[in-house]
């Protein structure tokens, strides 16, 4: 479907338009009927039938925000553009809450009557379609402090910033260096490479585990996890990514316990030994958080730097003169990566739970409903960056983005991705004639992390 007629289709389909006028008269989006959170509904109480009922029609197809339309995968930024325009602060058909204002996801990523913490939200979609709280990936995530709230939240980032400190990251930049000039050195006489497989893939997943000391042969089978993690992630699911992440979970998990088991035994120098001795005023972390935290740290380390380094790149090739500018101005590159991560971010959108009814922009959001902050609709809000579409490495406020979140879950790796990127996106780009395999071009069939499969390039062989 094309974006200009998306509207006009929509209406013609359904009869209505789904935005509707919130308390205050102002477009508030979703269901003609008056809303209510699942939990309040006793309508919806019916978790597995709505679960199956919402897997096999894709409820979402219907809305403002056309979850499966292929053009929205393949560019999601004029939807963006058009939810942000008529409204907002939109209820989708899928039952929660989007907002796509920069003002708004920057303002509720810091606000506390905002929480990650979902278990306490009866019947939340986000563990109804994964088979309830109980389920392995579910029960998982709630141990993740991404999906705590204060004061259990505060104890678990603690501990893992006093092992995870700015000085372990800074002490990887010369080994980032080396990954790269390896990396770049073993495609240099074949003149072509699959920048994801070979590359923006590579480097993360081996300094993730170099840092915590996992042995970097098993670092394919954390790529699969990680890859059926976040796909059971993503707000569309099929009974089998579901199935698919539980196991991977319950895989993980199994992995990372054996070899905190070894890491007591014998510590080392890295990540893990420090994060089993890190403590705050007589706390420490136990077993259970140990091993989720390790977790976390696996999953969140290195599919969202692979999908900067991808999405970073191909904007770059898609901009020749701004390329071009980057290889003039090394200087510059601190500020091109926050622009590219501005540009396409690797996080395209993270959940928060109403603790308390709400109202945003007119619009009054119930206690236990869920809220999707847009972070990519954000990073293109006009109000807040001027000529959003345009890329512009020089751009003065590009480190305003919210690629990285915001408030006290903003990414404690952040620092890392950056560093990562700043060696590893230079590096290829000054690879001689480098061009784009465009038909190659694949993008993986997720929503809330936007993220190539496939990144094919060509370049002149020859030594590095
Ligand atoms: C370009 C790369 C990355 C992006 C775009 C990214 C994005 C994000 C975002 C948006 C959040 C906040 C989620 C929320 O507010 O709900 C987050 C949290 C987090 N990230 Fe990252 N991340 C990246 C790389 C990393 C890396 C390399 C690591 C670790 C090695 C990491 C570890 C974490 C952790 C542990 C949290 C949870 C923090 C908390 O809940 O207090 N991230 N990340």
């Amino acid at each position: 479907m094309k974006l200009d007629h998306a509207a006009a289709n929509h209406s013609k389909r359904t009869g209505r338009r789904s935005v509707h006028a919130g308390p205050t008269g102002r477009a508030c989006g979703g269901p003609a009927t008056p809303h209510m959170s699942l939990a309040m509904n006793p309508a919806l109480e019916v978790p597995a039938a709505r679960a199956t009922a919402e897997r096999q029609a894709g409820p979402g197809a219907e809305g403002l925000f056309p979850w499966r339309d292929p053009g929205l995968l393949a560019d999601p930024y004029p939807y963006y553009h058009r939810l942000r325009a008529e409204a907002p602060v939109y209820r989708d058909p899928l039952g929660f809450w989007l907002l796509s204002r920069y003002t708004d996801v920057s303002a509720v990523a810091r606000d506390p009557r905002f929480g990650k913490d979902f278990s306490a939200v009866e019947g939340t979609r986000v563990s109804v379609i994964r088979g309830g709280v109980e389920a392995p990936m579910v029960a998982e995530l709630l141990r993740w402090m991404l999906y705590r709230d204060p004061p259990d939240h505060r104890r678990l980032r603690i501990l893992a910033a006093k092992a995870f400190s700015p000085r372990m990251i800074q002490g990887m930049r010369a080994r980032v260096q080396q990954i790269v000039d390896e990396l770049i050195g073993d495609h240099s006489e074949r003149g072509a490479m699959d920048v994801i497989a070979d590359f923006a893939f590579v480097l993360p997943v081996t300094v993730i585990c170099e840092l915590l000391g996992l042995p970097t042969e098993e670092r394919d089978q954390c790529r699969a996890w990680a890859e059926a993690v976040s796909r059971g992630l993503d707000p569309l699911q099929t009974p089998d990514t579901v199935a698919r992440a539980d196991v991977a979970v319950l895989e993980m998990t199994d992995y990372v316990r054996r070899v905190v088991a070894l890491r007591r035994r014998s510590p080392g120098d890295d990540l893990l030994t420090a994060l089993i001795s890190a403590e705050e005023e007589g706390s420490r972390l136990d077993e259970p958080e140990l091993i989720s935290t390790v977790n976390l740290l696996l999953f969140a380390g290195h599919q969202t730097t692979r999908d900067l380094i991808g999405n970073g790149l191909l904007a770059l090739l898609e901009h020749p003169a701004e390329t071009a500018r980057l290889i003039e101005d090394p200087p510059l590159i601190g500020n091109a990566v926050d622009e590219l991560t501005r540009y396409d971010s690797p996080v395209q959108m993270v959940p928060r739970w109403a603790r308390e009814n709400v109202e945003i922009g007119g619009c009054r959001i119930p206690a236990g409903d869920q809220v999707s902050l847009l972070l990519g609709a954000a990073n293109r809000d006009p109000e807040l960056f001027p000529e959003p579409d345009s890329l512009d490495l020089g751009r003065p406020n590009a480190g305003s983005l919210v690629s990285f979140g915001g408030g006290v879950h903003f990414c404690l790796g952040a620092a890392l991705a950056r560093l990562e990127a700043q060696i590893g996106i230079p590096a290829l780009v000054r690879l001689p004639e480098l061009r784009l395999v465009e038909d190659a071009v694949e993008r993986r069939q997720q929503r809330a992390l936007r993220s190539l499969q496939a990144l094919p390039v060509t370049f002149r062989p020859g030594p590095p």
